[in-house]
């Protein structure tokens, strides 16, 4: 049974980027790996003030790893892509990179870059970060002893994804469906998580590549939703997993993920609470088809910021 105060240790020597690291899960995550001695934490988000906070709590609790909190805008490529470089400036080694930074049920809207709004935020500049990374993350799988992961937060929302999984036609507009269209457009974002995430494994296996559900967590994602959605959730939440689950008990599933026992850990799989390989699936979270053309668009769209 992963015990993730306890379980998280083994860092040394290692660098860490969290996306998202300033509330929530991502808080809780930077929190706990900082207590295990990592070379150095990146946690990224846009609000500086919740970033340095996050930051004393470490000190304040006795943690000397050395932390540093990166501006970024990920509704931004620009934004994205200056985060990535400078990191990639300071560091000769990325071991873990955890994209976990999200947003939900988000009304019809663009990024800075044209792209729909959730899967802007939520997929595709996760999916820079990555290629940004991809060559120093492979450099660092050569090391002896290395254990390098991406691991990527995704949802079961993914079965609210609309037909054809992912809509590339329309994906630079704001996919206005009628009914429900923020979790549609919520399902899409997280399918792409999910199927990135096995096309990573296949074309990167020296590199542990997963997708990971925290469950349902009573996080901001949550209380900042309307009280439809909120009651939507829990009673969701009560049915799937008996209750909701705590933002400080929750990061467990994607700690297990990003530390827990590598030969533990299926290449390109679905991960639910706590380490447990996903049944759910959906026709388009097992269509290789699906997943290839997603690497392909992605790559393609991302080629001016990665030249
Ligand atoms: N909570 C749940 O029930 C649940 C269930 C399934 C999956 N998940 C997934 O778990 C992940 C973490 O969610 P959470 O519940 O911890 O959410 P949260 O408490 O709302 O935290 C979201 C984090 O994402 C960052 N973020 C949001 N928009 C951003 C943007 N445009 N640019 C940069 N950073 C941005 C926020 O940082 P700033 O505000 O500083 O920008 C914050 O640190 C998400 O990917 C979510 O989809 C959550």
């Amino acid at each position: 049974m992963f015990d993730q105060d306890k379980d998280t240790g083994g860092l040394q020597g290692k660098v860490i980027l969290i996306t998202g690291g300033t509330s929530g899960l991502g808080a809780q995550c930077v929190l706990r790996l900082a207590l295990n001695n990592a070379s150095h934490i990146y946690f990224t988000g846009r609000n500086t003030k919740k970033g340095s906070a996050i930051i004393k709590e470490t000190h304040d609790a006795g943690c000397t790893t050395p932390l540093t909190f990166v501006e970024c805008d990920l509704t931004k490529l620009a934004s994205v892509k200056a985060a990535a470089d400078k990191i990639l400036s300071e560091q000769h080694r990325l071991d873990l990179l955890m994209a976990n930074a999200g947003v939900m049920n988000q009304p019809p809207g663009l990024t800075a870059d044209g792209y729909e709004v959730q899967f802007g935020t939520n997929f595709l500049s996760h999916a820079l970060l990555i290629q940004k990374f991809l060559p120093l993350m492979d450099k660092t799988a050569e090391l002896p002893g290395s254990d390098v992961r991406i691991v990527q937060l995704t949802s079961t929302g993914f079965r609210g994804a609309p037909s054809g999984g992912i809509r590339f036609d329309d994906l630079k507009t704001v996919q206005n469906f009628r009914v429900l269209g923020g979790m549609m457009r919520y399902g899409q974002s997280k399918l792409a998580a999910v199927l990135y995430a096995q096309e990573l494994a296949r074309r990167h296996p020296n590199i542990i590549s997963v997708s990971v559900t925290p469950g349902i967590v009573s996080t901001e994602l949550v209380s900042k939703q309307n009280a439809f959605h909120r009651s939507t959730i829990w009673l969701s939440a009560k049915i799937t997993q008996g209750r909701i689950y705590s933002p400080k008990e929750a990061p467990a599933s994607q700690l297990w993920c990003a530390v827990g026992p590598r030969n533990e850990i299926k290449q390109g799989a679905f991960y639910e609470p706590v380490g447990i390989l996903s049944k759910i699936t959906t026709k388009y979270t097992q269509d290789e088809d699906l997943a290839w053309r997603l690497w392909d668009w992605t790559q393609s769209e991302l080629k001016q910021w990665l030249d």
